[in-house]
């Protein structure tokens, strides 16, 4: 298999701009980056910030971790059954650090491409390392990229265990666990940290929302 050389792919301008779009809808477009602890709340938040944005008009999307791992990056279990098993060695996605570095970068396009088309792409990924969060913000405009830590303890994640994971990772049947025995690296300067210990989900989502009407980006919502 030869790869193409990527020299000759070339950016194509579109023929409607992303200030056209966010002029039409009444709104900008950013990134929405929920990081956290497996368990700490992010997916709850994600949902509960984009029924609350719809309510208000404003067109907004979650990316999912567990639900782009359905497809988009989708593991090389789910892979080798529809496409082979040397397709899905190359391109399934686990939990491996390199393979986080890729679902992390993935999703990270992807929610660029939500914010080029004038929406609010909110992301609810454990993404533990820094270097790949920062590298998606590195991809962004000033401004686009929204770093929120969902920030519960470990204890608080492990207490509710919502998928039993926890239980098997300290069990030893689930190696390389956030939290247990693989590393969470918190961000150094999120644009906003939510203290998801102490608050219910519903006023997290409007510390979300709060925070995106401050810096301009619901427009006229
Ligand atoms: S990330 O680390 O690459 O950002 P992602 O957010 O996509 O992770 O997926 C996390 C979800 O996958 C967890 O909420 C959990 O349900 C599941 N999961 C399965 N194995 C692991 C693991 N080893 N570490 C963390 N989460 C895991």
């Amino acid at each position: 298999m030869v790869d193409r050389p990527s020299v000759e792919v070339h950016w194509h301008n579109h023929a409607v701009s992303r200030q056209q779009r966010e002029q039409q809808r009444g709104h900008a477009g950013c990134v929405v980056w929920l990081t956290g602890l497996s368990a700490c709340g992010k997916s709850t938040v994600a949902n509960l910030v984009d029924h609350k944005l719809h309510s208000m008009g404003v067109s907004s999307y979650v990316l999912d971790g567990d639900n782009i791992r359905h497809g988009l990056n989708a593991s090389p279990e789910m892979l080798r059954q529809t496409h082979g098993e040397e397709f899905a060695k190359r391109f399934g996605l686990g939990f491996s650090a390199q393979d986080r570095e890729e679902n992390i970068r993935r999703i990270g396009a992807v929610a660029k491409l939500f914010c080029d088309a004038g929406l609010i792409a909110i992301t609810a990924f454990i993404s533990p390392y820094r270097i790949d969060r920062d590298r998606v913000r590195a991809t962004l405009a000033p401004g686009d990229f929204v770093e929120v830590f969902v920030d519960a303890p470990l204890e608080v994640c492990e207490s509710r265990d919502p998928k039993g994971l926890y239980k098997k990772a300290r069990a030893g049947q689930l190696k390389g666990f956030t939290g247990i025995d693989d590393p969470y690296e918190p961000p150094l300067n999120p644009e906003l940290v939510l203290d998801a210990a102490n608050n219910p989900p519903e006023v997290l989502a409007d510390q979300v929302i709060q925070y995106l009407r401050q810096v301009g980006k619901l427009g006229t919502k």
